[in-house]
């Protein structure tokens, strides 16, 4: 039988999010178990990380499990030619679990699917990032109570955001409001918005930075412009900057307003920011560790208590 991976958000339904919610949340109240002793994961890098791949593995550490790996696809045998089939099989045979980032849209699905221990995508291109989406959800949740009838203002890389693509699907299950600000060369493509009407999520689609985007919403998630995956760097030129969060632009804000980030940031959030009561991004990222606890537990069958 094929493990259970992490391969997509879309795969997990609302009692799935809840589930990995209420784990978290076990571990953000004591981190520290040996759930993983005697356990090996594999932390597979061919695209840069600072958050993802130090909090996955600080979760494994924290669990009392071991690590191995690469951060940089340049070490590996991929630099040789290796396909990712055959470094898949190899990795497997030496750990119990992988957790793999990589450039190519679908490489985590066509992983698990050949894979005899679970996979974990860490961010498969400008396709998905699901582990993002749950500490997402987990610090919506944290700081607003509940994760129904909220309004998400979006901002920023819509195109090629893949935390953006998850997220949409992760808080479908939770009746969201959406705003979307981008400008035109990096609109939410339309399969997000026909995902939207099928699920009948209310959206709006903003180019400008407005006021009436920011002062409606409850979580204000603010995005980097994905310069790697332009074809074009004159395209880059043109967008890179095209909005940046200020922090006299929350004055009329709504007072549970959160200002959440995947990082890392470039200058979408102004410095100035950080001060402020309602940017919650640096302890939206802590969330990623107890979250990834969460996930790495229930794709090993393990009981949190
Ligand atoms: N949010 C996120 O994926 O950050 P890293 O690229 O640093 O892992």
């Amino acid at each position: 039988m094929k493990p259970k991976s992490l391969v997509d958000i879309g795969n997990y339904g609302r009692d799935d999010v809840l589930r990995i919610l209420k784990s978290a949340a076990k571990f953000k109240a004591n981190p520290n178990r040996d759930y993983l002793q005697g356990k090996i994961c594999a932390t597979l890098f061919f695209e840069p990380s600072t958050r993802t791949r130090l909090s996955f593995e600080t979760a494994v550490n924290r669990l009392r499990g071991r690590i191995i790996g690469f951060s940089d696809a340049a070490t590996s045998s991929s630099s040789k030619g290796e396909s990712l089939k055959d470094t898949i099989m190899m990795v497997s045979n030496y750990t119990d679990l992988i957790i793999m980032r990589h450039h190519l849209e679908g490489s985590a699905r066509y992983a698990s699917e050949i894979s005899p221990v679970p996979i974990i995508n860490a961010g498969d291109g400008a396709n998905q990032h699901p582990t993002q989406t749950l500490l997402d959800l987990f610090t919506i949740y944290e700081t607003q109570g509940k994760l129904d009838n909220l309004t998400i203002t979006i901002v920023g890389d819509l195109k090629y955001g893949r935390a953006v693509h998850s997220l949409i699907q992760g808080l479908s299950h939770f009746q969201p409001t959406f705003n979307f600000v981008a400008p035109e060369e990096l609109k939410i493509p339309d399969k997000y918005k026909q995902f939207c009407d099928k699920c009948d999520i209310r959206y709006r689609e903003f180019s400008d930075f407005s006021p009436e985007a920011i002062n409606s919403a409850d979580i204000l998630y603010m995005t980097r412009v994905q310069r790697e995956r332009f074809t074009d760097l004159m395209e880059y030129e043109k967008v890179k900057n095209v909005y940046i969060l200020h922090n006299d632009m929350l004055a009329a804000s709504k007072p549970n307003l959160k200002v959440l980030h995947p990082l890392p940031r470039v200058k979408e959030i102004s410095q100035d920011v950080d001060d402020n009561p309602k940017a919650y991004y640096f302890q939206q990222a802590k969330n990623g560790m107890f979250t990834r606890q969460a996930v790495i537990c229930d794709l090993l069958g393990i009981e949190v208590e």
